[in-house]
């Protein structure tokens, strides 16, 4: 296989949205199985969740090889800056289970990084159009997801930011989305947008007003770290009524500091994404699973983080998950899901 162009760390958030590369021609194995995502037919469990698919030539590059549910990535009501660079540092670490304070970065990549974009975004008019392009080239038996965040203005009631959410989902339907996800868990912005999976009571009234605006429309909401048992069933008692599934974990949030002993990121916590949390991840996802069972919910899963192997897939599907995403894999080796189908073995 050729060298294949990927996300290039050293260079701003705008050259890597320039820079998307065209889709390839190569063959990518089938996997054998009735495979769906919220009930629609679909070649493979694999996706790849939020972050990666900057637009939609980024989002047909990774269908080319071998992805099938694509998640465009979060997209505002308003047009959004990204955070300065390093917006991707690596860190060194083994498994991350939260409470962790701080890690030290790494010069070469070893597996994860400490993530710090602060959901940037173009402006509507950009997105929509550029979802509905997209959703029309892609090829069949894949999917477009979209991921919306509301953004909370000064004096902003919790309605309001439900509103905001919802006319994103709004437009992300409109514009020809498959299914929608609502980002509740960002641990690099500060403001409740970020923290929402922790407030059950007010996700629920998000989740609701999303659902309305979008009628049946598959949607998933993205979580973060959630450990008891008391705040899994609040959380699945808020969501259930409204959500098609849940999508986790998103990171886990630490500070980072350089070799030198400087904080990074004026000393704030960023998200680890990568190999890091992948333990975190699959027993959290275990644990939803288990209580959707025991509760007889109708909700699926998403598992996401850490996962990079055939191997890491199905510990994923046989912890509970229907769909598994990966984001740090795919932007480190694009061509992580034909190895994927090549290593499957039912
Ligand atoms: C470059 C990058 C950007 C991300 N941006 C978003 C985002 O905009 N919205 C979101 O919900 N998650 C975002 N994430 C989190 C990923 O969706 C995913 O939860 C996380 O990377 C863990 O998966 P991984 O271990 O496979 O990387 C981002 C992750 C990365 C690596």
């Amino acid at each position: 296989m050729p060298h294949l162009p990927r996300y290039d760390r050293t260079k701003t958030y705008q050259q890597n949205f320039d820079l998307a590369p065209d889709p390839v021609d190569v063959e990518v194995p089938q996997l054998a199985g009735d495979w769906r995502f919220a009930g629609l037919p679909v070649a493979s469990p694999l996706g790849i969740p939020a972050g990666p698919l900057l637009n939609g030539r980024w989002c047909l590059y990774y269908a080319s090889l071998g992805f099938d549910v694509l998640t465009y990535k979060t997209v505002r009501s308003v047009e959004r800056d990204c955070y300065p660079l390093p917006n991707l540092l690596p860190v060194r670490c083994g498994q991350l289970y939260g409470g962790e304070d701080r890690l030290p970065a790494s010069d070469t990549m070893q597996g994860s990084w400490a993530v710090s974009f602060g959901m940037p975004s173009k402006s509507p008019d950009f997105w929509r159009r550029d979802i509905e392009q997209t959703r029309a080239r892609l090829p069949a038996g894949k999917l477009l997801s979209v991921s919306v965040v509301g953004t909370v203005e000064d004096n902003w009631t919790i309605d309001d930011l439900a509103n905001d959410y919802a006319q994103c989902a709004r437009w992300a339907v409109a514009s020809g989305a498959d299914c929608v996800e609502t980002n509740f868990s960002c641990p690099n912005v500060s403001t409740c947008d970020g923290q929402l999976y922790q407030n059950p009571a007010e996700a629920q009234l998000v989740a609701a007003q999303v659902r309305d605006a979008i009628g049946a429309v598959p949607y998933f909401v993205k979580v973060g770290q959630v450990n008891t048992d008391d705040e899994v069933s609040q959380l699945l008692a808020a969501l259930a009524p409204h959500v098609t599934g849940l999508a986790m974990t998103n990171s886990v949030a630490v500070t980072v500091a350089d070799h030198t002993n400087q904080l990074a990121f004026d000393g704030q916590r960023r998200g680890i994404c990568g190999a890091a949390i992948l333990a975190a991840s699959l027993a959290q996802t275990e644990h939803f699973a288990q209580q959707i069972e025991a509760q007889q919910l109708d909700l699926e899963l998403i598992g996401v983080g850490g996962a990079a192997t055939a191997h890491d897939v199905q510990r994923y599907l046989a912890a509970g998950a229907n769909s598994v995403h990966l984001a740090t894999a795919a932007m480190t080796n694009p061509q992580v899901a034909i190895e994927i189908k090549q290593q499957w073995s039912p």
